[in-house]
This record gives C-alpha cells, structure tokens and sequence, in this order.
C-alpha cells in the first residue's frame, strides 16, 4: 500500500530537515578547518554526511512506498561560533529540536495508521538518542576539561609562601 500524501509531505519536510543538518555540520566542519580544529572539523564532515544518509534513507523509502521526493529550499545556517564548545552546545541543542521532528514524524505515521512507515521511523527514535548522548558526552568532556584548569590554578596557588 502506497503512503498517505500527509506521511510523504511529512517525510519531505523531515527530508529538508536532514538536509539542513548536514549543511549546519559540513559548516561547522569548515569553520573549526579555518580555526585550525582538524579533529573538531573531520568529526564535523562525518557529521554531515551521516545527516546526508539519513535524507536519502528517507528519500528511498518515500520512493519505495510509491510517494513522491520534493527538495525544497534549505534556510541558511549560521557561519560562525566563538570558539568551540559553543559550536558543541549548539549542536546538542539542533540534534534535541530534531528529536522533536522525529517524534512528530512518527505522530503522523500513528495517525495514518501507516505500520511501514512507523517501522522506519523506529530507527531513528533510538538514533537520537544516540545523537544526543554523543554529543552530551562531548560538552561534558569540556567541562572536564575546564576543571583540570581549575585544579590547576589550585595547585598553583597553593605554592604562596
Ligand atoms: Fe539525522
Ligand atoms: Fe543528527
């Protein structure tokens, strides 16, 4: 059975989504390259691409269940962080916004009584909870990080005779 036309015009938006994504990362990717972050910025181009696949993981099922892929224009994105934890928590708050997206998605597969599709949308429920973890690990690495400096200052002053 073919899909709704309100699951694929639910899936396009989701579609533009992704692509969003994947240019807010491959941005990212850019500015931590300019920053001279080559980890920060290879981890961001991987980033990206991932957010690439999931479009055109849905894309292909759009097409499979006999519905219709619309591409439509991509908002920009923002071009610069100051430094980069802000590009982290930025990502961490995207990746919670795009959850929500999923979770709406998965709203309308419900609504449709579309089974194929809320099995497709499955996977993506627990990718974001992995995408969220990821990058929640990171941020916390930062904060680790930030109390080295203060142990550090610690121990320093410690040395005052
Ligand atoms: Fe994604
Ligand atoms: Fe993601």
């Amino acid at each position: 059975m073919n899909m709704t036309k309100k699951m694929q015009d639910a899936f396009n938006a989701q579609i533009a989504a992704e692509m969003w994504s994947s240019n807010l990362y491959l941005q990212m990717a850019f500015w931590f390259r300019k920053e001279g972050w080559k980890g920060f910025s290879s981890w961001m181009f991987k980033q990206s691409e991932e957010e690439r696949q999931h479009a055109m993981d849905m894309a292909q099922f759009v097409l499979r269940r006999g519905g219709e892929v619309c591409l439509t224009a991509i908002e920009a994105v923002k071009t610069s962080w100051a430094d980069a934890k802000e590009a982290f928590v930025d990502t961490l708050a995207h990746e919670q916004n795009v959850t929500g997206l999923i979770n709406r998605l998965a709203d309308v597969a419900d609504e449709e009584k579309d089974r194929a599709s809320q099995n497709f949308i499955a996977k993506y429920i627990d990718e974001q909870v992995e995408e969220e973890r990821n990058v929640q690990d990171i941020l916390d690495s930062f904060a680790h990080l930030s109390s080295h400096a203060v142990a550090h200052i610690d121990s320093h002053l410690a040395q005052r005779q």
